[in-house]
């Protein structure tokens, strides 16, 4: 039996999946479920759905499911014992002691005292700032950048005075073990021994984990002097490529409205919510990491970034392509008026001119084509350059249809033939490691020209399992498809099976002319079954399904217009037995 049995037991009967999943994915009802956007694959219709009463969720899409230790593990990239650890903790649960290394719970014990410290430390700053003489300066340097006294209390924000100890012995006498506060890299230590404040003279920004804990701070300098912001250092649990600041509050508005804006800077994140705009958050002086992305994908459908519009915040949003290409996720750009940031721009434009702006912002991909191709000499050497540098972070992108609608618009935009990008990309992949070449249907996500996921799916199942070819390449399918090409492909499979009651897709593939069926013919060929044994049949049934389903609602419709209302009703009642 596993070790972990009971623990596991025990905390299914403390979470609830929904309550679980719904944190992380924006749940509806729908009968006895809750669906939405499926987290693992590119997902347009919700396709993901989460049972309360089996506790189990499953992707009709993806095929992904399984209990809440299963979508942990997958959510958050961990290890099955991982998984077991961080939702014991999340749903304090004791887990049985005999794994933990007295190291390890040494390093578990040390990161909850830092959390803890942090806490203590934050509060500290803040009652300084508010309620002391001392913070006086800080409140005159809030008010003199409209930062309100509600912002000041919904972020926790504070002041660390000019003193060398202020902090020291605020911990020291509150029996602090100083030792510890200086791992938190609140304190630094003194030469001669003893401590001292790091933070001093500075406006804190406490940064606060997505559970609400303080990971650590930023602090600003009152004036011009340098540097102007001086974070925690890497602690334990303080890590700049994964914390958002921010997240912790912009979290429930990012979960309602599917999208999150990503800024610069803690003021800017400060000025949006003063306007009411509140699904917005900072990196901390980095650059977006995976991990970031990762921490916002499953509640957000869009990713807008706002850049400032120097040379600098635009390779910034360049640079960050991959990344968005690689977790599926849709991005645009935001590009703010010369010297102006999301902070000094909701201050003199106010809310209006940000979400106008905001409606505008300019697909990522789009925006990345553009700025190179005004960075490059006009005529084919500047454009040769921008393959030379596109086509790398093409060859990256794990989907195969989503890479082909990205290679497409490059050279709609740069004006070359796609097999000169094919060919390319197609040495470029030969060479990536694994990687590149394993196609993933599952992460589709539709663009121009790819009309649903589903078509793909089941151009898959057909091309992959030429054994069910009898019972798919029938008229009925195709009225689950509504891609031309898509179509095309289908009439020469079946015209195939008529012929010789058997299919070979990679002989149909060779004698194919050249356009886009054989693009996707071919990508196709070469992704991974998605259907593989027991489940092949389940698919079968499950287009069966769809296409009575599309029948039956045909049908109903024609009676509900001649006004039969006899077999309206006939229609309605079969459709509730299904
Ligand atoms: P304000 O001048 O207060 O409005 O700051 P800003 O957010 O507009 O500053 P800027 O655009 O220069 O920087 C954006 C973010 O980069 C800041 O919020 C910080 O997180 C980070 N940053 C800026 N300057 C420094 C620095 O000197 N040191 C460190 N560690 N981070 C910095
Ligand atoms: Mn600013």
């Amino acid at each position: 039996m596993d070790f972990y049995q009971a623990a596991k037991e025990e905390i299914k009967r403390s979470a609830d999946i929904v309550e679980l999943i719904g944190q992380y994915v924006q749940l509806k009802k729908a009968g006895l479920n809750h669906v939405g956007l499926c987290p693992f694959h590119g997902d347009k219709d919700p396709s993901f759905s989460v049972s309360s009463t089996k506790q189990i969720f499953h992707c009709f899409g993806c095929k992904k499911g399984g209990d809440i230790f299963t979508f942990w593990m997958e959510y958050h990239k961990v290890s099955y014992s991982q998984a077991i650890k961080e939702l014991a903790e999340k749903y304090h649960v004791v887990l049985p002691e005999k794994k933990i290394t007295p190291e390890k719970r040494h390093e578990l014990d040390l990161k909850e005292e830092i959390y803890r410290i942090n806490g203590a430390a934050a509060a500290y700053y803040n009652y300084i700032l508010v309620k002391t003489a001392l913070g006086k300066k800080g409140i005159g340097y809030f008010d003199k950048r409209s930062i309100t006294p509600e912002i000041i209390d919904r972020f926790k924000l504070g002041y660390a005075s000019e003193d060398w100890d202020g902090l020291t012995r605020f911990l020291s006498g509150r029996d602090v073990n100083l030792e510890k506060a200086e791992k938190a890299g609140l304190l630094i230590t003194k030469k001669n021994g003893g401590y001292y404040d790091r933070f001093r003279g500075r406006v804190i920004f406490p940064i606060f984990t997505m559970e609400g804990k303080v990971a650590g701070f930023g602090g600003r300098v009152l004036d011009n002097s340098l540097p102007k912001y001086l974070n925690t250092p890497e602690t334990s649990i303080f890590h700049k490529g994964e914390l958002l600041y921010g997240l912790n509050t912009a979290f429930p508005h990012i979960r309602e409205t599917g999208r999150v804006v990503i800024v610069e800077g803690y003021t800017d994140v400060l000025a949006l919510n003063k306007h009411g705009f509140y699904a917005a958050v900072a990196t901390l002086g980095t650059a977006l990491t995976q991990n970031h992305l990762r921490k916002l994908k499953g509640f957000s459908r869009e990713i807008i970034v706002v850049f400032d519009a120097d040379s600098a915040g635009k390779s910034a949003a360049v640079r960050s392509l991959p990344l968005f290409l690689n977790e599926g996720l849709s991005a645009r750009v935001m590009i703010l008026p010369e010297g102006d940031d999301p902070d000094t721009f909701m201050n003199s434009r106010g809310l209006d001119a940000f979400l106008s702006h905001l409606d505008r912002a300019m697909p990522l991909y789009d925006f990345y084509i553009e700025s190179k191709l005004k960075t490059v000499e006009p005529g084919i050497a500047g454009k040769l350059e921008i393959l030379k540098e596109v086509i790398p972070v093409l060859s990256e992108i794990t989907s195969d249809i989503q890479r082909s609608v990205y290679i497409k618009h490059l050279c709609e935009r740069c004006d070359v033939s796609e097999s000169v990008v094919l060919t390319e990309l197609n040495r470029l992949r030969g060479t990536v490691s694994g990687k590149g070449n394993i196609a993933r249907l599952e992460s589709v996500q539709t663009g121009s020209g790819v009309k649903s996921l589903k078509e793909y799916h089941l151009l898959n199942l057909i091309i992959h399992s030429p054994g069910i070819a009898g019972r798919a390449l029938v008229d009925d399918f195709k009225m689950l498809i509504s891609t031309d090409e898509v179509v095309k492909i289908f009439n020469i499979l079946a015209e195939e099976y008529r012929l010789k009651k058997n299919i070979d897709p990679a002989q149909i593939l060779e004698h194919m002319q050249e356009g886009q069926e054989r693009d996707i013919f071919n990508e196709v060929m070469l992704s991974e079954p998605i259907y593989k044994g027991p489940a092949v049949e389940q698919a079968v049934l499950e287009f069966e399904n769809r296409i009575y389903d599309i029948k039956l609602s045909n049908s109903i419709n024609e009676a509900k217009s001649s006004g039969n209302i006899e077999k309206l009703n006939e229609l309605v009642k079969l459709r509730k037995a299904i």
